[in-house]
């Protein structure tokens, strides 16, 4: 099995998983601006799944794009609002990837339709869970909920220290750390409280501001449409 993360020098992460047995593939939280960056890396593969972990606001899924070009499923958690979504999996779910499987973890909070995805040593936690002082994904977006956050937390009992933590932002220099480091460095995991966790849900959202592209980001990942002029592509 092979894990790629394919966009280079920015903050959004995407993640090519292969089973090197067969080449079948799952491209996980693809971006609309890099889609054609992608052709390349699936030249020779299987491309048998679309993913999102959860329902983007901050930039256009290219899962919907790229599930219609090979034809394979767009798959998202059961709870999900968007549209074109042509495989819904719940808690504990598993799908097939070759001589591998997808395993589904619903962790609602950052969005009420947040999933993990676990596929051998790699967890795919999207804005659930970042690496050390990224803590976790905001809860003041749409379907966000704080309290349902802090209990998800729980999942991550189910996933052993080895395991890898590749998140669906980090800054372009910070490099995949295992869930055992993270339990160390993360701030979240030392928290003692939820009134705690939610003093730094409210600093961070203070420090990261309004999310700018949400007005265009969110009805495109819920419609599966994408505006004639994206505003930060022109
Ligand atoms: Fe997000």
């Amino acid at each position: 099995m092979q894990v790629r993360q394919l966009n280079e020098g920015v903050w959004a992460r995407t993640y090519l998983v292969i089973c090197d047995e067969t080449s079948k593939a799952a491209i996980v939280d693809p971006v609309w601006d890099y889609l054609d960056t992608y052709g390349p890396h699936l030249e020779g593969l299987d491309l048998i799944y679309a993913l999102s972990t959860h329902t983007h606001a901050d930039h256009i899924s290219g899962s919907f794009a790229l599930s219609e070009k090979y034809g394979c499923p767009y798959v998202m958690h059961a709870s999900s609002a968007c549209l074109q979504v042509t495989k819904y999996v719940n808690d504990g779910d598993e799908l097939p990837l070759g001589h591998m499987n997808l395993r589904f973890h619903h962790v609602p909070g950052h969005t009420s339709d947040s999933m993990i995805i676990e596929a051998g040593d790699y967890l795919f936690t999207g804005d659930f869970l970042f690496n050390g002082d990224g803590g976790v994904g905001r809860d003041d977006l749409p379907s966000g909920r704080l309290a349902d956050h802090w209990d998800s937390m729980k999942v991550m009992d189910r996933f052993s220290d080895e395991a890898f933590v590749c998140s669906g932002h980090e800054p372009p220099e910070v490099e995949a750390s295992t869930l055992g480091w993270n339990r160390e460095n993360n701030p979240i995991f030392s928290l003692a409280s939820f009134d705690d966790y939610v003093q730094w849900q409210n600093e961070s959202t203070q420090r990261l501001g309004a999310v700018s592209k949400i007005k265009i980001a969110l009805p495109a990942n819920i419609f599966a449409e994408v505006p004639e002029n994206i505003p930060w592509l022109s």
